[in-house]
Formats: structure tokens, sequence, C-alpha cells
């Protein structure tokens, strides 16, 4: 694989596929962490006088125009980062005295429109419109991913997020174009490999949330090099269920019971699970709120978060582990006072982090929480990736990655 970092690229035309799926609402970024971490791998570009093509995707429109899935949000946030001006257009643009980002509406698979883009000078950044608005996108089409590479003469990859699916600007267009992983990439692929490599002992994982299914080949996998599983959040109420134990009005899907059982079976002396849990009624009232024992769930409660006992307990195997990895978050933590467990556990992981440990945290959720917990500088890697991190760290080789080799 070629790496950014290592080439000499100057004064060409990039094609740069990025990962900027990020939560816009009202047509507002809402969290910028992916916007922000592509900004070395465009800085570096543009400072080596490459005119630059930046695409990438928002939600799932599956092939249909939907205007509340348009980028220009992200692209405009990412003007204001990069101090450019911006202007929206599908037209010719003239050529301005100061660098404008060109937030390009025009459809690419048009001669006229890739010729304009072709025409955009190359002190400008162009950052074309959601390429999932194009059918051949999702399904990895030749002929689009052929169109795509005639716009530029080089392509970068820089879309870890993202590099689990099989998508035309991930995969086709790496056979028309000469292809280089970006930096955020490198870096992704460096500090995710130590976990698979050679993680430090003691290594802990700790992992919430809610779907097991999705993260059970993680678990599997990194799991045979851990010495403790920290299972909290949704997850630690299947192996609740598999054991036998009410779990109340919480969520437990019939698979994921399942599969806490084989894990249970595969990790047996390895697994921890919360001492204690928060339950309250249905509609959370401050009165039905209880500190209880995993077996104590009533049959009208639901499981919110884990309880002060928890966070003792599994505070003394943070503070041992040397190497950590944590994915998903132990309660409702969005929702106060069910934020106790992550956000006391976000901080001390974030005091172990750059130092004591090497700490990685990946998924959306847990990026939020530790963000919460004013931890973010403390880590050693926050992944941008949430299913491409799962995926990765379950040694499945990704697709995006593998068509850069
Ligand atoms: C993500 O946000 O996980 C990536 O951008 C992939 O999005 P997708 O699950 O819609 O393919």
């Amino acid at each position: 694989m070629k790496y950014l970092k290592n080439s000499s690229i100057k004064n060409k035309t990039v094609l740069l596929r990025v990962d900027v799926n990020v939560p816009v609402e009202n047509g507002k970024v809402m969290d910028a962490f992916r916007i922000e971490q592509i900004v070395p791998t465009v800085k570096c570009l543009l400072g080596n006088k490459n005119k630059v093509i930046i695409c990438g995707h928002l939600g799932r429109p599956e092939g249909r125009r939907e205007e509340k899935l348009s980028l220009k949000p992200v692209a405009s946030l990412l003007a204001d980062i990069l101090k450019m001006k911006f202007v929206e257009t599908e037209h010719r643009v003239p050529d301005y005295h100061v660098p404008h980002l060109i937030f390009y509406t025009g459809d690419i698979r048009q001669e006229k429109h890739e010729r304009q883009i072709k025409n955009v000078p190359s002190k400008d950044l162009v950052f074309l419109e959601n390429l999932r608005f194009y059918k051949g996108e999702d399904e990895n089409d030749a002929y689009f991913a052929k169109q795509l590479s005639l716009l530029a003469d080089v392509y970068v990859n820089d879309a870890f997020g993202v590099d689990h699916r099989e998508a035309a600007s991930l995969v086709g267009v790496n056979k028309y174009l000469n292809s280089y992983a970006g930096l955020l990439l490198e870096s992704e692929i460096k500090n995710l490999d130590v976990l698979l490599k050679k993680p430090k002992k003691p290594f802990v994982i700790m992992m919430g949330g809610i779907k097991l299914v999705d993260k059970v080949a993680t678990l599997m996998n990194i799991g045979e090099k851990a010495d403790h599983l920290l299972l909290g959040g949704g997850i630690a109420s299947l192996f609740f269920k598999a054991k036998g134990y009410e779990t109340g009005l919480s969520k437990v899907e019939e698979a994921g019971v399942k599969i806490a059982w084989q894990l249970e079976k595969n990790f047996k002396n390895k697994i921890l699970l919360p001492l204690d849990l928060v339950v309250a009624n249905k509609d959370m009232d401050p009165s039905s709120i209880r500190c209880v024992a995993p077996y104590e769930v009533g049959k009208r409660e639901v499981i919110l978060d884990a309880g002060p006992k928890t966070i003792l307990e599994w505070s003394k195997y943070i503070k041992l582990a040397n190497t950590l990895v944590w994915n998903g978050p132990l309660g409702k933590f969005e929702t106060k006072p069910f934020h106790h467990s992550t956000m006391a556990l976000a901080r001390l992981i974030g005091g172990r982090g750059k130092g004591k440990a090497f700490i990685v945290v990946g998924g959306g959720e847990t990026v939020d929480a530790v963000r919460l917990a004013h931890q973010f500088s403390h880590i050693d890697h926050v992944s941008t990736g949430g299913g491409a991190m799962l995926e990765y760290l379950a040694g499945k080789k990704l697709p995006g990655i593998e068509a850069l080799k």
C-alpha cells in the first residue's frame, strides 16, 4: 500500500475520498469530529500545490437526491475550518482572487460538468455533492467509478469510517488511478494494528452499547488477546438474560442472548459484568430510580446504568491496563442521572491515556461520551470508524483498504 506521507504528489489533480458522514440537523453539523480529522490530509495536498476534489457521502439516500442529505453544511463547515470562501454552484466558476471552496452540485456523470470541474482553478478546493445520490456509488458500478476517475490524476483514500463498504469511490476507482492512503487512514491502520498485533499486557476491552450481534466477531478476535473483558450497557443485559435473570423492560434480542451464551463459554474467566445496576420505570420517574443487584431487576423496570460497585471494581482493571480499547457506552449516558458509570470510567480512562496506557476509543456514542467527559485530548487514538473499526478489529479485510494494496 502506498501512503500519502511518503509520496511526492505535487501539481496533480487529486480525488480525495473522505468519510464525513456526520449528524446534520436542520442544515447544521452537530458533530464536526470526522470533518476535523480530514483537515491534515487536505492541507498536505493543497500545500503541495495539488488541485483537490473531495468526495464523500451522507446518510443512505440509495441513489436518490434528497435535500436533507446534501453535503452542503459539511462543505461549508470545512470552508470555515480552512478559512476559505464558500461558494455553491453547478456552473462554471470565475477565477476568484482568493481561494474558494467550490461546493459543486452538478451531475458528475455528464461531460459538461466533468469539464467544468476540470476548469476550476487549481488554488480552489472542489467538494462534490453526496456520492450516494448516484446509484452507481453503492453498487460499485464500474462505469460510475470510471467517471469519477476521469476527474483526477491521483486518488487518495482517507475514508476509514466507510472502508468496510464496497462502493465505487472506495473500490472501483482504484482500478483507474494511482492510489494512496491518506494521513487519517494511515493513522487508523497504525493505531488499530497495535491492538491486533502486539497489545502490551494487561490488555483490557471495555464494551457496551446495544448490538452484540455487530460486536461478536470483534470480541471473538481480540478477546483472545485480551486479559479482561468488561461488558456493560445493553450487552450486559443479554448475559444476565442468558443466566436466567429478569431484565424487565430492557431490550434484549433472542439472537443476542444466544451469542452471550457462546461468549460466556469461550471467555469464562475473562468476562466481567456489572456488579450492580441502576434501574427505573419506563418513564424514568426520579422516584422510581433504584440501585440493585443484577438479579433484582423488576419486571416493569428498565436497566439504565451500572452502579457504584461496578465503577469501583472496573476501575481496578482499568488502572492495571497497559492497553485498553473502549467501544459502546455503559448506560443511557445522554440522560442524567444515568450517565455516572460512563462518565466516571471515561475520566479514569482519560487519566491513563497518553503515557500510562495505550488507549483506543471508537464508535459514535463512545466518542460523544469521551467528549462530554472532556477527555478527548487524553486518548491515544479516537477512531473515526464505528462499524469499520469493529470489522477491522474483527480481523476482517476492509474492501476500501484492500483495494489500495
Ligand atoms: C459510518 O458512519 O459508519 C460510515 O460512514 C458508513 O456509513 P453506512 O453504514 O451508511 O455505510
